[in-house]
């Protein structure tokens, strides 16, 4: 019989190749190649055909997570025999969620159990007391890949989490935890047997420091649905993505607050958000958009003289590309200089913004913290910054109108041909110069309050 071929993966980037390198071809990175042995191949048995007519296709009821928010990004709630995907940088708090979650799932009388191999089941029980109403979940400390499984396929709960994924393995691998081979190995086992035993399964997985989700990125392809745990770690408010959902829609969006007794949702968030104080200099509110949820966020900036040759464009929460094209398009089509000056700009809750909707907004906190003028009270402004200094319609505008006007926003600043069918008022303006000229108020006479008010 023919030798079975040894590959060698590589535990960054997943690539594989037949012999052993020191530096990755894939990702350059050094000694991250390590010996995969494929598992002996068995005889293929043929199985017998159905038609689709003939699947009964009884659309089982989603679980109730028990956390709305959860639910929300889950696209309405735990889709029975599915697997789903939990990333998330350390300490964000996914093992709190998930045991939060587990807690409502066995209160409601459906099984669910907790299979931990990075904490100790008193570690966990502390946790719990912490949290409260997590009695009834059952807990596996276990790390084997064959247990693990033996054990779901035996008592078929109807939920399950797994934390974390990269802590199981199997032993006719050979390769360590965590490795690629042994994460795929888990994740496509576990994909099994929650298809075949029913149980929806939660893995929960670590992410490297790019913020993608350790270990191979067939992972991804593996599950049915990949959540995103976000969150400044000096900040009490957590985000939850879906950036894949095979049940629902994409990029929805759930906002956590870290308390001492869990994590708390925070059904709206524009309340929290998206709120300035009038007159303040160097504010403003965009309203995004993630996923289906129109959100109202404050954009703080700061414009600041320097003697740096190279001046400096920090963003928070907004992505350094962006932040320098509207730098420049402000300087060069709008009138506003800041060749000189150093720009900072804060999302406010420690969120990120991903969508080019929230330029205007951006520009606007620019160009008042520069002008020392505030933005007038009660204005939210969306659009996207063309490099002409145009600007452009924002995706979805009349959603972004309909959650301005149900939190009570008077006026919103938006790009010409925005579409409105809310009642609130609508300034439609051209490009950015004209936006910076609606959306400010008068600058102060020299001499007077350093806080001009209307
Ligand atoms: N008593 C407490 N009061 C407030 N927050 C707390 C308390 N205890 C823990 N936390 C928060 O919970 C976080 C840890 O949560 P959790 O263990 O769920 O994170 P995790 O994502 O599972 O981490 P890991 O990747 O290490 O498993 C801490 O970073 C902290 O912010
Ligand atoms: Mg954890």
């Amino acid at each position: 019989m023919a030798k079975a071929a040894v590959q060698f993966a590589c535990t960054e980037c997943g690539y594989s190749a037949g012999r052993w390198f020191g530096k990755c071809p894939g990702c350059n990175a050094f000694g991250s190649l390590v010996e995969e042995r494929p598992p002996d191949p068995k005889r293929p048995q043929a199985k017998p055909l159905l038609r689709l007519v003939d699947v009964s296709a009884e659309e089982s009821a989603r679980i109730p997570s028990g956390v709305p928010e959860l639910d929300r990004v889950l696209g309405g709630g735990i889709v029975p025999a599915s697997l789903v995907l939990v990333g998330g940088e350390p300490g964000v708090g996914k093992s709190t969620l998930l045991l939060t979650a587990l807690g409502a799932i066995a209160a409601s009388g459906r099984r669910a159990l907790l299979v931990t191999g990075e904490e100790s089941t008193a570690q966990v029980k502390l946790r719990a007391a912490r949290l409260g109403g997590t009695d009834q979940v059952e807990i596996l400390a276990e790390t084997e890949l064959e247990t693990v499984c033996a054990t779901l396929e035996r008592e078929r709960p109807d939920v399950c989490v797994i934390d974390s994924v990269q802590t199981l393995y199997a032993q006719e691998l050979g390769s360590a935890p965590g490795s690629v081979g042994q994460v795929r190995e888990a994740a496509a086992r576990l994909l099994r047997v929650a298809k075949e035993a029913g149980v929806a399964t939660i893995l929960v997985g670590h992410v490297t420091k790019d913020g993608a989700v350790a270990g191979p990125r067939v992972l991804e392809h593996l599950v049915d649905c990949v959540l995103q745990f976000e969150g400044d770690r000096y900040h009490a408010h957590r985000v939850l993505r879906a950036t894949k959902n095979r049940f629902g829609s994409t990029n929805e969006l759930g906002v956590f607050e870290m308390t001492g007794a869990g994590l708390v949702g925070v059904p709206d968030p524009s309340e929290l958000f998206g709120k300035t104080l009038p007159g303040e200099i160097g504010a403003a509110v965009a309203c995004t958009l993630e996923g289906t949820r129109p959100l109202l966020l404050e954009i703080q900036a700061l414009v600041a003289p320097t003697d740096l040759a190279m001046p400096r464009r920090v963003g928070t929460g907004v992505d350094p590309k962006r932040l320098a094209m509207i730098v420049a398009v402000l300087s060069r089509h709008a009138g506003v200089a800041l060749g000189s000056a150093d720009v900072f700009v804060n999302v406010a809750g420690g969120l990120r913004i991903d969508e080019p909707g929230a330029d205007l907004a951006i520009a606007l906190a620019i160009a008042s913290a520069a002008r020392g003028a505030p933005v007038r009270d009660g204005l939210v402004a969306f659009g996207e910054v063309g490099l002409t200094g145009r600007l452009r319609v924002a995706a979805q505008s009349e959603r972004r109108l309909e959650e301005c006007a149900k939190l009570g926003v008077a006026a919103a600043v938006a790009p010409k041909g925005t579409r409105s069918r809310s009642s609130l008022v609508l300034r439609e303006v051209e490009t950015l110069r004209e936006a910076a000229g609606t959306a400010l108020e008068r600058v102060a006479p020299a001499g007077s309050s350093q806080n001009p008010r209307k």
